[in-house]
């Protein structure tokens, strides 16, 4: 056969192997793939314009990142998003897509945001709105988007959320118990994931306590503790590890499959774990901010008496120690964790409209990652030994691709799937280097991981077939990414969904 790419001899990493095979490429397809041949030499019944020869390189299907706020511009339009708390999101789709290729990243799922103003009550207008923002500039990366939906107007939930899954085929919605402007109360909750769940729509869940937040936050400012650091103190472990819990009781209720995002805490990560061990559809993320942040970084930037925008402000914040952190390795070790996403949410530290003024509960949430996000856990999770190469595949591309209904044509190295593959530098032959936001690509004038040693980085992205990101330069073209339809999650419904029990509520509400 003729190919218009070869990778001859690479170290082929998947969610289950480790082996050495010739990848053959066309038109922008894996096409072929071969056991390694005879050394360096190619079968000569391949015909081939173009060899790679990534001996001993890893060589692994492109980073897909479940979890990229874009666009999400917070001060302008009709109704400022109240997630921003005046905040400019940083990257658009031009600079987040960017920066996800120079960190391996291959397809990104956004988000389009519903808010409470009258001409957001469509969630069609919302997405079509969306849509315009990314093809303003276009993306080097294939994307695809989830809906934020925060209000429970079930006319919009029973005619349009088919429309989303069959026109724009839009599968996952997200749903906050926290930020006053976008929570829905528990009653609401049940009404949209029972909607959702109808449509085989994916509930992802942000789960925080507000009143808890509210009420410590209140707290905090009385006794004039307003730094940004306080923000952690507002928002201690139970608050998510309540919120998680209730999430679960009233997903098992109507036997909704839940995906809970950023999970930060043990006390969240326990409860899923539980949920799990029950048999029940419960499908967890946790982020790079999660295994290499803690409290002490809130406060690297600032002092007592300094009011200005933070540079580590996200919610749930990560843990006061590194206690945490290893119990989240352990969680993506033994499969609590589906997914490692990045969250990437960008503000400018030096954002006019983000300054903080008065106390830490101005500064707009989130912190950017998603260049970052595989090589940190490559660093510090593969070369380790926390995780296994397969493991990395499965929680950074495989499984993200299976939960958001992509697989396999992403997250895999099969026949059939889009070339879209990441190359790393053989082991040993990058010398360890100390990160710097000069390295990057987003639009953010800061990185949290500033000063932080990696011994790898992706050397070579490529996606349907073309070397966009090889040795420090950017090849690719803002025409490369293309929009993603999606089908539904394929990770299953869980073992405790076929029980048969005569209170069963979901036999009778489903109707
Ligand atoms: O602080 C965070 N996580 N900001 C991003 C928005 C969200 O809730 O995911
Ligand atoms: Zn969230
Ligand atoms: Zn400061
Ligand atoms: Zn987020």
């Amino acid at each position: 056969p003729k190919f218009d790419l070869v990778i001859v001899n690479g170290v082929v990493v998947t969610a289950s192997d480790v082996s050495s095979f010739d990848i053959g490429i066309k038109n922008g397809k894996i096409h072929t793939l071969a056991p390694s041949w005879n050394g360096n030499a190619i079968r000569p019944s391949w015909n081939i314009s173009r060899v790679f020869d990534s001996t001993t390189y890893q060589v692994m299907p492109g980073g897909i990142d479940g979890h990229v706020h874009l666009c999400q511009d917070l001060t302008t339009g009709p109704n400022p998003c109240p997630l921003g708390l005046g905040g400019q999101c940083a990257d658009n789709f031009e600079t987040g897509s960017r920066s996800a290729v120079c960190g391996g990243t291959t397809t990104i799922i956004t988000f389009a945001t519903q808010t409470r103003a009258e001409e957001d009550r469509s969630l069609l207008k919302v997405v079509e709105a969306y849509n315009g923002r990314a093809q303003a500039t276009g993306s080097y990366i294939d994307y695809a988007f989830h809906i934020i939906i925060v209000r429970d107007d079930k006319d919009v939930l029973e005619t349009e959320l088919p429309v989303l899954v069959k026109k724009w085929g839009i599968t996952s919605c997200k749903l906050f118990m926290t930020y006053e402007t976008m929570r829905l109360q528990d009653y609401q909750l049940l009404d949209v994931m029972l909607a959702a769940l109808k449509n085989s729509i994916t509930t992802m869940i942000h789960a925080e306590n507000g009143d808890m937040i509210e009420w410590l936050t209140e707290k905090l400012e009385s006794k004039g503790m307003l730094a940004p650091h306080y923000h952690a103190l507002s928002r201690p472990p139970s608050v998510e590890g309540e919120a998680a819990n209730r999430a679960i009781v009233l997903a098992e209720l109507i036997e909704n499959p839940l995906l809970f995002v950023h999970v930060g805490s043990s006390a969240s990560a326990n409860v899923i774990r539980a949920a799990q061990t029950r048999g029940l559809p419960i499908f967890a993320e946790t982020c790079p901010q999660y295994l290499n942040l803690t409290w002490e970084d809130l406060k690297r930037f600032h002092s007592p008496t300094c009011f200005e925008n933070s540079k580590m402000i996200c919610s749930p914040p990560p843990g006061p120690d590194s206690s945490d952190q290893d119990a989240l390795y352990l969680g993506l070790h033994n499969g609590t964790f589906t997914i490692f996403s990045s969250d990437h949410c960008p503000y400018k530290y030096d954002d006019p409209h983000g300054k903080m003024v008065g106390s830490f509960r101005l500064i707009p949430n989130g912190i950017p990652g998603v260049e970052t996000r595989l090589p940190l856990l490559f660093t510090r999770g593969v070369s380790t030994g926390r995780i296994t190469p397969q493991k990395f595949v499965e929680l950074a591309s495989t499984n993200p691709a299976k939960l958001y209904g992509l697989y396999p044509r992403k997250g895999a190295i099969l026949p059939g799937s889009d070339a879209d593959i990441v190359i790393w530098h053989p082991e040993g032959s990058l010398p360890p280097f100390k990160l710097t936001n000069r390295h990057l690509h987003h639009n953010v004038d800061y990185t949290p991981y500033e000063g932080m040693e990696f011994d790898n980085w992706p050397r070579y992205t490529i996606a349907h077939g073309k070397v966009i990101w090889a040795n420090g330069e950017l090849l690719g073209s803002l025409r490369d990414g293309k929009y993603l339809r999606r089908g539904p999650n394929q990770l299953g419904k869980g073992v405790a969904h076929f029980k048969k029990d005569p209170r069963r509520v979901a036999a009778w509400v489903h109707g």
